[in-house]
């Protein structure tokens, strides 16, 4: 539904993004992730036939983002990391005259204006002037704008900057009842987002797709070690050096100091080795006590900073 191949953006002389390629499948939501100046806004503007990349080519829904732009537009909503509205406008107002805009006729735009304000909750809010609307309904009047001409794909760079945690959970739970249906491809800087609300992520740095897949498969992925944590009672130096001594175990960490007799540990070893049963037979063989044992996963924060803090090929 979204192609990109090879997108690169010089502003003058500084690289903006380099060599971007990738393609989000249709009904699929999808985060781009990254920190700020990452090229988020960049590589969503040249896929909203805003901006032009230097090199390379996209297409949404079958159409060139370079030679097909009318098509694209009619294909997609755009919401902008700036939105520009008209405070002097009420909400109504304001989205049939944007309905206008794009073309809609008479009964369609009457239809489609009353649909986006039912489908994204705006009708306490539709003679109210834009300027005086709460953040978190004025993004959602950037995403009615958005969505007026039922388009397929929707390209949304930072929707939930700004909101409180309340309104950023509606806006998340709006976007999540649009998988299956249409195409979304968000930007955010925020990590539990995208676990809360995309299939797959998409993390760039420093202009450069590092890494796409789900969630899930990146933590698979990027991790190297198996880690668990253990609760044990007994002598500190002597349960460290026990755990040192089981076979595939890297490194043994104490991760928080006793407490009531009991200190908690993290065992690292090799990825695929489960050190959980020699730790049980290991500690209980000695007469201490285990109160605790679990494997440690690694959360997407952990994910990202890894690939983003990799050093620069
Ligand atoms: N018009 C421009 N002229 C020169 N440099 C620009 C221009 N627009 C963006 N840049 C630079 O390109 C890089 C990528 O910017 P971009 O806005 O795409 O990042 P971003 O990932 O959206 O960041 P943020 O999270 O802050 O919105 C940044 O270093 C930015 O300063
Ligand atoms: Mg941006």
């Amino acid at each position: 539904m979204i192609e990109a191949s090879g997108l690169t953006k010089l502003y003058g002389a500084f690289r903006a993004i380099s060599d971007v390629s990738f393609s989000v499948n249709h009904g699929e939501i999808v985060g781009l992730l990254g920190p700020n100046g990452a090229g988020k806004s960049t590589t969503i503007r040249i896929l909203a036939c805003i901006l032009s990349p230097t090199t390379g080519t996209a297409s949404v829904a079958g159409h060139s983002v370079l030679s097909e732009s009318l098509a694209v537009r009619r294909q997609l909503g755009y919401m902008p990391e700036h939105i520009s509205l008209y405070p002097e406008m009420e909400v109504a107002t304001y989205l049939d005259f944007v309905g206008k805009l794009k073309g809609l006729g008479g009964t369609a735009r009457r239809v489609r204006v009353s649909q986006v304000i039912e489908e994204l909750d705006l009708g306490s809010v539709t003679r109210v002037y834009i300027g005086t609307l709460s953040k978190g309904y004025r993004q959602r009047v950037g995403l009615a704008q958005a969505m007026l001409h039922d388009p397929s794909v929707l390209i949304l760079d930072e929707p939930t900057i700004g909101l409180d945690p309340e309104q950023a959970a509606e806006f998340r739970q709006l976007i999540r009842g649009m998988r299956g249906n249409r195409t979304v491809l968000l930007s955010t800087h925020i990590l539990p987002e995208v676990r809360m609300t995309c299939d797959r992520v998409m993390i760039l740095a420093r202009g450069q797709l590092l890494a796409l897949d789900t969630p899930d498969n990146l933590t698979h992925r990027l991790r190297d070690a198996s880690e668990v944590v253990a609760h044990i009672e007994g002598p500190q130096a002597e349960v460290e050096t026990l755990l040192h001594s089981l076979p595939g175990v890297h490194e043994v960490r104490v991760t928080s100091q006793e407490n009531g007799g009991v200190t908690s540990y993290t065992v690292r070893a090799a990825q695929h080795e489960d050190v959980r049963p020699s730790i049980v037979e290991a500690v209980s063989g000695r007469g201490w006590r285990l109160f605790e044992l679990r494997s440690r996963e690694m959360d997407l924060e952990e994910i990202f900073h890894r690939v983003v803090d990799q050093p620069q090929p």
